[in-house]
């Protein structure tokens, strides 16, 4: 207690009174961000509902909340018996003999079953009304458009799978994908589940460095680009910066680069030998071999790789999350088709990128398996204007749109004025997903972009989880705003004590899987122990989430977000380890802590915390350069917002880094002296803490 006396009058003196004030009104304990339970309270609050309407839930797959109940409890009472009548329209060559089969970590679904992912994805199509239905309306950001047919996107598939082929690609093979939001990466992501190689796609807002490493994670044999793709009216140079990578990859043996912005705009050179133009390569007869198995696909085990997805965790490395085929295909498929509520005269346009999981999951796989018609858009949300994802709605008729979060506040801070000038009534379902929606977000999402009669899904899930998890079915439960709802079929989770025990309604906890479910990832890509170790061993026997969140009386999750090492910076996961490593490998860098802070916009702004060594400078040109050093190492896109330098991090006396106090500085509750572009002395405020934490 003296010592908290003492805390405050020392910061007294060292801020201005008004801040203090603020600060004392704000947080009543050492808190920067708002602590779980304010939150929770600010949620609690928020209580509204919103069923959906008489008419949607008329037409719906799943039309009252009875029938959802009774279907989610068949999922996990018969799971066998569930699974078997939500399959059928999936194509097995071998049906399954078991449902499951587990040992934890590790977990079998679909045991005994034989099937080539694709086949479900599109050969299935061609003998209905969908084939010549538009399986992707592209619209570039220039404004071009082109629409495949199931029946053009089979014919794409099977000639790159035969292409593949002939550059001897065999089942298990890595492929690396680094491509832009064009049909050519969904083709090439098919082209790899026919012929049973495992596709790994990366990013194309990762650098060149990124990418190196995770192809040699990989060993990857191949690797699919482009000359370029547009943003937002410039042109991303992927080959080029492919090529920057392709000096250290001593695995890759064969790389194809789809021509889309052309030679003037975006030059590129081609190995001999090596590389190969995608047009050119197609134009090829292929062997009458390669082309039989394009054509008749080989049937692959169940637990059969089907992709590599590396994502953030609380190391410096990535996590190459490994997915397998049917359990990941059935859960893509079944929650696609029931939360988008999926019907043959949709037109449904996800904006995530195919370099993410949505991507990955509804984009391809789900949707496809679906027979949906998908829109797919290359650029950026305000390109040419702030307009864009309105006038595409408008263009194309778009019926479902499945987006972030990050982008709706964007949209907000724009002006209400660019929704409104578009016709919109197309629209008929909303989706959100990849970070918490505040209520705000939410509202505006369904008054203006909904005009008050689309339901909206939050859903949540993760690149482990492979598919939705929790969400509220669009015409069977209502919504809450900021709640992401119900568990999905087959899904068992819970909230729960640091313990394992069942927290109580609205008592914030642990988010927790109980069982595992068939889209689970399988493994981390070499590396079975870290996958157990980080989410197989914080709870015995469950699955731990990395996410904190409550359960309401009514059963519905408010999921608050992570409780691990890692940020959700605009709906892009981050790992402040991963930053923290590239931060100290710049040779002016003696120490950094990579935090994150609340930020109204993206959700969580990233702040480093950066020590140098004697002698360099603390001042604008180094941020510049540190800012530049984390684009060359990871990305833009994972920048620091913002960069403080200090003589030394705060530390306990074993060494570790305080970064609770860190966050609280950052998020700005704690003023450090002076501007943020002079040396912070945290040394105060650290000795501060080490008292209090041994009071
Ligand atoms: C967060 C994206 C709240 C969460 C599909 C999770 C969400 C992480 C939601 C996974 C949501 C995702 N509400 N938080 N609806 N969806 N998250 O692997 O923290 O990129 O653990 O998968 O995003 O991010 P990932």
């Amino acid at each position: 207690m003296t010592l908290r006396i003492a805390r405050d009058v020392l910061l007294l003196v060292a801020k201005r009174p008004s801040r203090l004030v603020k600060w004392r009104l704000q947080t009543n304990l050492f808190r920067g961000r708002a602590p779980m339970s304010d939150r929770i309270e600010s949620h609690l609050k928020e209580d509204r509902r919103f069923p959906p309407s008489s008419e949607f839930s008329a037409h719906a797959r799943i039309r009252s909340h009875a029938e959802y109940t009774s279907r989610h409890a068949a999922s996990l009472e018969d799971p066998a018996t569930f699974w078997r009548e939500e399959t059928q329209d999936l194509v097995f060559r071998e049906p399954w003999k078991t449902f499951s089969e587990w040992e934890l970590p590790h977990a079998k679904f679909f045991v005994g079953a034989k099937l080539n992912v694709s086949e479900s994805c599109l050969d299935r199509h061609l003998a209905t009304s969908a084939r010549n239905r538009a399986a992707i309306v592209f619209e570039g950001e220039p404004g071009d458009t082109r629409t495949l047919t199931y029946f053009e996107l089979h014919r794409e598939v099977v000639r790159f799978s035969a292409a593949l082929l002939d550059l001897g690609v065999l089942p298990g093979d890595r492929v690396a994908i680094y491509m832009g939001m064009i049909p050519e990466a969904a083709i090439a992501m098919l082209a790899c589940a026919r012929i049973g190689a495992t596709h790994s796609v990366v990013f194309g807002g990762f650098s060149a460095d990124a990418l190196r490493d995770r192809i040699n994670d990989l060993g990857a044999t191949v690797l699919v680009t482009q000359d370029g793709a547009w943003r937002r009216g410039n042109v991303v140079p992927l080959k080029q910066m492919a090529d920057k990578a392709l000096l250290e990859t001593p695995t890759i043996r064969h790389v194809v680069v789809y021509e889309r912005i052309g030679t003037k705009l975006a030059p590129f050179s081609l190995k001999e030998g090596r590389d190969h133009q995608w047009d050119m390569l197609l134009a090829r007869t292929p062997s009458a071999e390669s082309l039989a198995k394009a054509k008749g696909p080989e049937a692959f085990d169940s637990e059969h790789p089907l992709f590599v997805l590396y994502t953030s965790g609380s190391t410096g490395k990535p996590k190459g999350v490994l997915h397998t085929s049917a359990g990941y295909l059935v859960s893509a498929h079944v929650t696609s088709k029931y939360v988008f509520d999926l019907k043959d005269s949709d037109l449904y346009w996800c904006t995530a990128d195919v370099g993410w999981v949505t991507g990955h999951s509804y984009i391809v796989y789900g949707p496809l398996s679906n027979g949906a018609s998908c829109l797919m858009y290359e650029g950026a949300p305000n390109f040419p204007d702030a307009g864009r994802f309105w006038n595409i709605i408008e263009k194309h008729g778009v019926t479902i749109l499945y987006t972030a979060p990050t982008a709706i506040r964007a949209f907000i801070r724009w002006g209400d004025e660019w929704p409104e000038k578009h016709d919109l009534s197309s629209l008929r379902l909303l989706g959100s997903v990849g970070e918490p929606i505040n209520p705000e977000a939410w509202t505006w999402y369904h008054r203006v972009v909904g005009k008050g009669k689309c339901p909206i899904v939050d859903t949540w899930w993760q690149t482990e989880t492979g598919s939705i998890m929790l969400t509220t079915l669009p015409g069977a439960c209502f919504s809450k705003p900021g709640s992401t709802g119900l568990p999905m079929f087959g899904v068992d989770i819970e909230v729960v004590k640091d313990r394992g025990e069942a927290c109580a309604p609205n008592e914030g906890g642990k988010l927790v899987i109980k069982r595992p479910w068939p889209s689970m990832a399988r493994t981390l890509y070499g590396d079975d122990a870290r996958f157990k170790e980080s989410y197989w061993s914080q709870m015995p026997g469950v699955y731990f989430t990395g996410d904190g969140a409550r359960r309401d009386e009514d059963g519905y999750f408010w999921v608050t977000g992570r409780i691990d090492d890692v940020l959700n910076v605009a709906g892009h996961r981050i790992g402040t380890a991963e930053i923290e490593s590239a931060l100290v490998s710049h040779p002016s860098v003696a120490e950094a802590a990579a935090v994150g802070r609340p930020d109204d916009l993206k959700g969580q702004a990233l702040v480093v915390f950066v020590t140098l060594k004697t002698g360099q400078p603390a001042d604008k040109a180094m941020k510049a350069k540190l800012a530049e050093h984390i684009d060359r190492e990871i990305g833009k896109f994972a920048r620091p917002d913002e960069v403080r330098f200090a003589d030394a991090l705060p530390k306990t006396r074993s060494g570790k880094i305080m970064r609770r106090l860190l966050k609280e500085i950052a998020s700005g509750s704690l003023e450090t002296k002076g501007d943020t572009s002079t040396l912070e002395d945290l040394s105060v405020l650290a000795k501060l803490r080490a008292n209090d934490d041994e009071a």
